[in-house]
């Protein structure tokens, strides 16, 4: 498949104005991820107001965070994210109050199906997978959630875990595929 070809299918599902949004989502986000943090957490809150389905209370975003599919994700009030981490709303993201994010964390709601050995993986379309993260839930540097997954209210998530599974509430996990190590 052309490249030409591989993009006009890529944005079968997607409308002018949907495109229009992503391209001024990236470039918003894209240029408050620059402004330092004391003035940028302020530019940054605003932005979360402007182009995330829901985004209440403060919200407290380091630079160059990458948020994608905005309109899909809501969060709660006091919502914490460190430097480096991306998050992609394609299959909806529903965050409680008091999230903590830190450094360099992969959430992104959307998985390539990969049946079969054709067409290549990176020619077909993500299918959808939402993932919910509930009150008081930290995520620890470098960790990934995977899509689908739900994380339970006070659950703490161990820097470079992979979390493929749901999590019990106030638990703690850790490793690559994550475990709970013990109750909080
Ligand atoms: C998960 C975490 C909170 C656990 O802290 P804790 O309860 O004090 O845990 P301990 O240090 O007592 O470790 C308990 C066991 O889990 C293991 N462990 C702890 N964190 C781990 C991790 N991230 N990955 C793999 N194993 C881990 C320890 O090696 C130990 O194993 P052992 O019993 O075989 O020796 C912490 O280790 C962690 O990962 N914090 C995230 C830090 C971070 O990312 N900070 C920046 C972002 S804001």
């Amino acid at each position: 498949m052309s490249y030409l070809a591989f993009l006009r299918d890529k944005a079968k599902g997607y409308s002018l104005g949907l495109m229009l949004r992503l391209e001024f989502e990236s470039l918003f986000f894209g240029l408050a991820g620059l402004v330092p943090t004391t003035f940028g957490v302020f530019v940054r809150a605003a932005i979360c107001k402007l182009f995330l389905k829901s985004c209440r209370g403060l919200s407290w975003i380091q630079p160059r965070v990458t948020i994608v599919h905005g309109d899909r994700i809501t969060v709660g009030s006091h919502f914490a994210v460190n430097s480096g981490t991306y998050i992609n709303g394609f299959g909806g993201i529903e965050m409680g109050s008091h999230v903590l994010i830190g450094s360099n964390v992969t959430i992104s709601s959307g998985q390539h199906p990969i049946d079969g050995r054709l067409p290549p993986v990176f020619a077909r379309q993500s299918l959808p997978k939402k993932i919910v993260i509930e009150d008081d839930v930290w995520i620890g540097a470098g960790a990934v959630i995977m899509p689908g997954v739900r994380l339970a209210q006070g659950t703490v998530v161990g820097a470079n875990a992979v979390v493929t599974r749901d999590t019990e509430p106030y638990s703690i996990v850790v490793g690559a595929p994550a475990h709970k190590i013990r109750n909080r």
